[in-house]
């Protein structure tokens, strides 16, 4: 996308939402929906949605900022499952289960570092980058083994707009580039390759899809944020857009006021950006709130330590 489109696209959302702005309205749902209880607490659906949509769908488990160099890697659980995301020396990001082919081991504890092979505490099996099984304590008292039969279980793995997207299942074939579709040229207007990061933290909540639900409205921003982002947004105003699965919701910030009163509207000079002087958006797990803050949300999320 060219900057002078994304230009035009920016202000295409701006017009929405200052139309909005005049009327009192927001982009709407097409009727009411009613969610039985059972969709939040019933303990079978869950398992199910983990088996069904967490274990097979791309995950985003890592910026790319968090493993720049080659021997980087970030050791992580999710949903029970050890994994270590590993750049490789060809800069390329690998994921393996984190459970050693010998006896199952956790080869390191979660976490952030750099390693320039990964070596079993247990019996020394040692892997490279790649995951390969490259050394093992012993060997002549094995037999013969073939060490290709015993490469770490690698998981479905791509890096796309400064993220690291993984699924968890290994006979899961992921086609990030098909999942993303056009919601990829929306998440690199973040830039997410320039950011730094500056703490992870872990919130407990009350479930995945509570989580989500308050992601998916600005309805009680003045009242639940009165203090904080609700003095500098627009409650209960939304320009929401999908793309297949993904999708964007954009907040607005009480600038827009001023703005309805300049004609033509004009943007700041990061105008081809969504955290734009007057614009936060949101995406669905991952949040971009004026370039401060970055979220995940899901039903269970490990962060470095
Ligand atoms: S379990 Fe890893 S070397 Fe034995
Ligand atoms: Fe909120």
């Amino acid at each position: 996308m060219t900057t002078e489109s994304r230009h035009d696209e920016m202000l295409g959302l701006a017009a929405r939402a200052l139309e909005h702005f005049e009327h009192q309205t927001t982009d709407l749902a097409p009727d009411i929906m009613q969610q039985p209880i059972a969709a939040y607490i019933d303990k079978t659906r869950y398992q199910a949605e983990r088996e069904g949509i967490f274990k097979q769908l791309p995950l985003a488990l890592a910026l790319s900022i968090e493993l720049p160099k080659p021997g980087d890697y970030k050791a992580m659980t999710v949903l029970e499952t050890p994994i270590i995301l590993s750049r490789n020396q060809d800069g390329q990001v690998k994921c393996f289960l984190n459970a050693c082919r010998h006896r199952g081991s956790r080869l390191c504890d979660d976490g952030c570092g750099a390693a320039r092979v990964f070596s079993c505490p247990y019996h020394a099996w040692t892997y490279d980058r790649d995951g390969a099984l490259i050394g093992r304590y012993g060997a002549e008292t094995f037999g013969e083994v073939d060490p290709a039969d015993f490469h770490l279980t690698e998981l479905p793995c791509a890096e796309r707009c400064g993220l690291i997207w993984v699924t968890l299942t290994p006979s899961q074939p992921m086609d990030i580039d098909a999942w993303l579709g056009e919601f990829a040229a929306e998440l690199d207007t973040l830039a997410l390759a320039d950011w730094h990061l500056h703490e992870v933290r872990v919130l407990d909540g009350p479930g995945w899809k509570v989580t989500m639900d308050g992601y998916l409205e600005a309805y009680h921003h003045n009242l639940v944020h009165g203090a904080t982002v609700g003095q500098h947004t627009v409650g209960n105003l939304l320009v929401l857009d999908t793309y297949g699965p993904p999708s964007t919701f954009n907040l607005w910030s009480q600038d827009l006021g001023r703005v309805k009163r300049a004609s033509p509207i004009r943007l700041g000079a990061r105008g081809t950006h969504k955290a734009d002087s007057f614009l936060f958006s949101e995406f669905i797990n991952l949040w971009d709130s004026g370039g401060s803050l970055l979220g995940e949300s899901g039903p269970t999320r490990a962060g470095c330590q």
